[in-house]
């Protein structure tokens, strides 16, 4: 039996990250900037502590100044659009990050478009979703769909033309994947199924695809028999899955069985390892850009 050739996601997003930090040195060598974000979390998600307390190590470590925002549990709405009305008056703040998903009170599509599109480094406003699925190149992607965009760039894998399957539908990952892939690029161009919840004949799909990208959040959905050989196949997916044996009782794994689906396909990324890093990378990027903006 083959096994697929692995993507790395911490080789690539290694390389990503030494752009961005030659960035911010160049911006504050130039122009005397430094390139800064906050990140509001509400509440005490466990995954959302340790997801902001990682972005943040990495920004410090690139030359970012970073600073979090913890509000409690029970911030009303107007309490957090608030924050936000002030976050985007101060000129040091050129990236604003609302880690998601929020207390199920707050509205979060009325908070992701409150923020000031320039400073929108998530990709979560409706200016820059918009202007992606116009391919009127937005101020920024979305994180993970643009690092996976990375991932297929950088490995080379041809995307022009090829058949996608994108699993999953969500406005963080599913939906801006398509969008990303059938734009009219060079670096895109792909012929884009969507499959979710209410598809038929998914397994059938999947099939099909040369690139299968699963998105949808179901623990190890993906098995070898769907998967064409030779294809490419990216896991997004993180998933808590009882583990006696774990320290803390679970343990994280993917939308793919990678064991088995490794066999089968031309090209894999680990999880973890493999889409995680590049969403730091991509959000660190994003930073940059909005401070250059800011910058003129
Ligand atoms: N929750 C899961 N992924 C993301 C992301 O990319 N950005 C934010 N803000 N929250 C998330």
């Amino acid at each position: 039996m083959s096994s697929a050739r692995l993507i790395d996601g911490k080789v690539i997003s290694a390389q990503i990250h030494a752009e961005t930090k030659e960035r911010t040195h160049a911006l504050q060598e130039k122009r005397g900037v430094t390139p800064g974000i906050t990140f509001v979390r509400v509440g005490e998600d466990p995954a959302s502590q340790a997801y902001v307390r990682m972005k943040g190590a990495k920004a410090q470590e690139l030359g970012i100044h970073s600073n979090t925002v913890v509000l409690p549990e029970a911030t009303t709405q107007a309490e957090l659009l608030a924050l936000i009305d002030q976050l985007n008056g101060d000129p040091k703040v050129q990236g604003i990050l609302v880690q998601a998903p929020l207390p199920r009170h707050l509205k979060e599509e009325e908070i992701f478009s409150a923020i000031d599109f320039r400073k929108d480094v998530d990709g979560f406003h409706p200016v820059n979703v918009g202007k992606l699925l116009l391919g009127q190149n937005p101020l920024f992607k979305p994180c993970t769909p643009a690092g996976v965009h990375e991932l297929l760039v950088r490995s080379g894998v041809p995307i022009a033309g090829a058949e996608v399957v994108v699993l999953g539908r969500g406005n963080i990952v599913g939906k801006p994947m398509a969008a990303i892939l059938l734009q009219k690029d060079r670096h895109a161009d792909a012929t884009v199924t969507v499959l979710h919840s209410r598809s038929r004949n998914i397994p059938e799909h999947c099939r099909r695809a040369d690139i299968l990208i699963a998105a949808m959040g179901q623990a190890r959905f993906v098995k070898a028999e769907m998967v064409k050989p030779g294809a490419v196949v990216i896991d997004v997916g993180v998933n808590r899955v009882d583990d006696p044996t774990a320290k803390n009782g679970y343990r994280l794994v993917g939308d793919v069985d990678f064991e088995a689906v490794r066999e089968v396909a031309g090209a894999i990324t680990p999880n973890p390892g493999g889409v995680g890093p590049m969403t730091i990378a991509m959000l660190l990027s994003n930073t940059v850009r909005a401070a250059e903006l800011a910058a003129g």
